[in-house]
């Protein structure tokens, strides 16, 4: 997946708008993932997943200042991603379709808050760039 210079410009555009709302905005996602697509709870045993836990929205906080490292260093996914890579092919071993349903639950959520940012371009790009952070962490996966 190569993100074209507009994509660079798309994201971090709307990242910007988004600032400091991004980890309530990832939480909001993850809860969306778990119940749009059960299966994906099965890496969570150890949460509390119920509407609103502190674990939601600490584990939201903890995606959204990883996403926007990746925003900050879009030219570097694969170096700036490279501990969370091991982490989740190795250790994890997070099946990568679950990448899908939660990018899925990303966009919806970013959708529903930006409005009229979201447009078609912008959908696009951020859609590039959530595959190619997707690409990383799933890349050591076997
Ligand atoms: C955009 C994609 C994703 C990003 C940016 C991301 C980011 C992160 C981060 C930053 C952590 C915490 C690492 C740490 O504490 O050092 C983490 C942990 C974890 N991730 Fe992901 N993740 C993604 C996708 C997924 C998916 C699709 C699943 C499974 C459905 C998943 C399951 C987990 C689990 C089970 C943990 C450990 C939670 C814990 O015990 O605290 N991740 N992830």
């Amino acid at each position: 997946m190569v993100l074209s210079g507009a994509d660079k410009s798309h994201v971090k555009s709307v990242w910007g708008k988004i600032g400091g709302n991004a980890g309530a905005y990832a939480a909001e996602a993850l809860e969306r993932t778990f119940a749009a697509f059960p299966t994906t709870k099965t890496y969570f045993p150890h949460f509390d997943l119920s509407h609103g836990s502190s674990q939601i929205q600490g584990h939201g906080q903890k995606i959204a200042e990883a996403l926007t490292q990746a925003v900050n260093h879009i030219d570097d996914l694969p170096g700036t991603l490279s501990k969370l890579s091991d982490l989740h092919a190795h250790k994890l071993r997070v099946d990568p379709v679950n990448f899908k349903f939660l990018t899925h639950c990303l966009l919806v959520t970013l959708a529903a808050h930006v409005g009229g940012d979201f447009t078609p371009e912008v959908h696009a790009s951020l859609d590039k760039f959530f595959a190619s952070v997707s690409t990383v962490l799933t890349s050591k996966y076997r």
